[in-house]
């Protein structure tokens, strides 16, 4: 049973993280795709909200589960008995940042290796925290984010 662990903010879940979720599945027995906490940011959605999203927007998909993790995400894919950590690399703007963290990653725990995975083009510059700006600003975001999430933004930046 090969499993990859698909880590991210989700503030909030877009269609550009299903696809890489979906390019996942076919290349592994299971996906665990986990909210983890990224130092840096201040989300807009809780945890558990984002979890939450992230049920209802994978629900569709067999040998997927949700999860939450707080600490390290090395340790995490060894404790949840995954052979890989899986990130979307949407364009070259991405690479650095993502580069750093796999080998860094690596540095940790030579065992755990990063694959990287491309979304359809039409994703490419999609991102949680322009749609976080549009909805904010009165956008629409329909096209962007399952229709679970769209009632979410709504809800908490009225
Ligand atoms: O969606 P993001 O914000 O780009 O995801 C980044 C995330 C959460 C995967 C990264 O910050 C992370 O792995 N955090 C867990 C703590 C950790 O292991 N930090 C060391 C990274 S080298």
């Amino acid at each position: 049973m090969k499993t990859a662990i698909y880590p991210g903010s989700f503030d909030p879940i877009t269609n550009g993280h299903i696809d890489i979720l979906e390019r996942a599945l076919s290349l592994f027995d299971a996906v665990i795709i986990t909210v983890a906490n990224n130092s840096t940011k201040n989300p807009l959605f809780t945890e558990e909200e984002r979890v939450a999203l992230l049920r209802q927007a994978t629900r569709k998909f067999k040998n997927v589960e949700v999860d939450v993790f707080h600490g390290l995400l090395v340790d995490y894919v060894r404790k949840r008995g995954a052979i890989a950590i899986v990130r979307g690399l949407r364009a070259v703007t991405d690479f650095e940042y993502e580069l750093q963290m796999a080998l860094m990653n690596r540095k940790l725990n030579e065992k755990v290796e990063t694959i990287f995975l491309m979304p359809n083009e039409k994703y490419t510059y999609l991102s949680s925290n322009f749609v976080r700006e549009i909805s904010r600003l009165g956008g629409n975001v329909d096209a962007f984010v399952p229709p679970s999430v769209r009632k979410a933004l709504k809800a908490k930046l009225k």
